[in-house]
């Protein structure tokens, strides 16, 4: 008999509602396919709705100072802190990630809320000389409005938080739009500032279809920035979609990040992150290790050693603490996955995995053996982005040529770097083309007080979190003040 499951409703202007006659859709637990929860699959006039409350409580948040905003932002960090545990274990059990993982991902997002919540005593502008005499000139930050937050299902706490606690501490109002096969974690994500007393319509959730919800945010021209993470694919869609209005759009999509290691590098500690970085939440990040660049002197060791390393690699229920890798997070993944590495098997030499895992409780989830391919650079499995654990294996000769290698992909997120050799170290953080550089640490794991992006086909220029944070949801507005009680002309007074 099917457990009763919880039932969700939108949240709009500060209520829970449920539209009448509404479709509907459930989460699944990808490690049992167990129900979760069922939620509503918004239309388009509900998503009007809250883009309408949304706007509508922009001024007085906007005109709420950014200290208080702060504080309502530290009690939500707060809370979260307070039940840790509990979201902890919904990110696992809705996404697979193991608890280990689920629970830094709400750490993630507590560490961003408390970072924004500060940043409302900064918010910092600049103070310019102005040529003229009796003349100041300053900057001042100003929250842009409405603005819709449209995030995947890899970090379903800590990538809503970049995105939406620095949009409300910026003084904007938020329409959240969450992915779908994460919806549970969403819920928790609102409530938090719900418990924290934001004021209703400030912040507004619609989950839903990208097809159907995203594009009717992307549409309404009150929506005045789109923050999006996900597949490069749709972030070409939205980025495309948003030009139409003239919207700002800001695009965090893929990776094909590399380790290099270099014939010097400590390969035990090497082989430590490159596992990491590339099975952690079984290689499903943007962020993952999914190409391990090693020197030919130490290659053999270097594959004997990761062999060593995954012999011992318990996959299974991402609950239990002994776990390394859980599931993928559903059926498409796992599809789009298990396609890859049968291109790989055509393509390059499978070193070990390669198949979906079955029996007992594997038969039951998503479960594919973390997967290892040696192969030279240039086949589709070293190139594409896979977003599984699968790790591209290539062997080169030089520094020279690893760095070439490392470059010639379409994307640039993150990459890492293992040597003793200092020069190399610096070198490398000058050569590599990614936003992100490790040295002696692998490609996943960025602080949330720094800047996070990439370049290439990770996204059109801009960087989340840290310092860049504040930019991606303010405008500047530059102010003269001119004191001197005459006309004073700018370039022609200058004689
Ligand atoms: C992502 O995969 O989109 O650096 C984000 C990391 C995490 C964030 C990853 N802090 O791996």
């Amino acid at each position: 008999m099917a457990a009763r499951i919880e039932e969700f409703g939108l949240w709009i202007n500060g209520r829970w509602e449920s539209p009448e006659g509404a479709k509907r859709f459930t989460t699944i637990n990808p490690a049992t396919r167990e129900p979760l929860a069922s939620f509503v699959s918004a239309a388009p006039k509900d998503v009007e709705r809250a883009i309408t409350a949304a706007h509508r409580a922009f001024p007085a948040w906007r005109d709420t100072p950014a200290p208080k905003r702060g504080e309502i932002l530290l009690r939500a960090a707060r809370r979260l802190a307070e039940r840790k545990e509990e979201v902890g274990r919904w990110v696992t059990r809705e996404m697979g990630k193991v608890i280990a993982e689920g629970k830094g991902d709400v750490q993630e997002a507590i560490d961003f809320i408390e970072y924004m919540a500060g940043e409302g005593r900064r918010l910092f502008g600049e103070t310019v000389p102005s040529e003229l005499k009796s003349k100041f000139c300053l900057t001042v930050r100003q929250p842009k409005g409405a603005v819709a937050c449209i995030t995947p299902w890899n970090f379903p706490t800590a990538i809503p938080n970049w995105k939406i606690a620095a949009a409300l501490i910026t003084g904007n109002t938020v329409v959240f739009k969450p992915a779908s096969n994460t919806a549970r974690c969403a819920v928790e994500v609102v409530r938090i500032y719900e418990e924290a007393g934001l004021p209703p319509g400030v912040l507004n959730l619609v989950t839903g279809p990208g097809g159907v919800v995203g594009n009717a945010l992307i549409d309404d021209p009150r929506i005045r920035t789109v923050s999006f993470t996900g597949g490069v694919e749709t972030g070409r869609e939205v980025y495309l979609r948003g030009a139409r209005s003239l919207k700002m759009v800001h695009l965090e999509l893929g990776g094909k990040n590399p380790v290099i290691l270099l014939d010097d590098a400590n390969i035990p500690l090497a082989v430590d992150g490159v596992l990491f970085g590339a099975f952690g939440t079984s290689g499903q990040r943007c962020t993952a290790t999914s190409r391990l660049i090693v020197q030919s002197k130490i290659y053999d060791q270097v594959l004997t050693e990761l062999d060593r390393r995954l012999d011992h690699f318990p996959v299974g229920d991402p609950l239990d603490p002994a776990t390394a890798m859980g599931p993928v997070a559903s059926a498409d993944q796992e599809r789009k996955i298990l396609e890859y590495i049968e291109i790989g098997k055509a393509e390059a030499r499978l070193r070990r995995g390669g198949r979906k895992l079955t029996g007992g409780l594997y038969d039951r989830g998503f479960f594919i053996e973390p997967t290892v391919f040696e192969t030279a650079h240039g086949t589709r499995i070293s190139k594409e982005e896979i977003f599984g654990p699968v790790l591209s294996v290539i062997k080169v000769d030089s520094y020279e040529e690893a760095i070439r290698v490392a470059n010639d992909v379409d994307y640039g997120l993150s990459s890492a770097l293992y040597t003793r050799d200092v020069n190399k170290a610096f070198r490398a953080i000058q050569d590599l083309e990614a936003g992100i550089t490790y040295i002696n640490a692998p490609t996943i794991g960025a602080e949330v007080q720094l800047p996070f992006g990439g370049i290439k086909q990770t996204g059109n220029g801009g960087r989340e979190a840290g310092s860049a944070a504040v930019e991606e949801f303010t405008e500047i507005k530059t102010v003269f003040v001119d004191f001197s009680e005459r006309l004073q002309k700018a370039q022609i007074d200058v004689e």
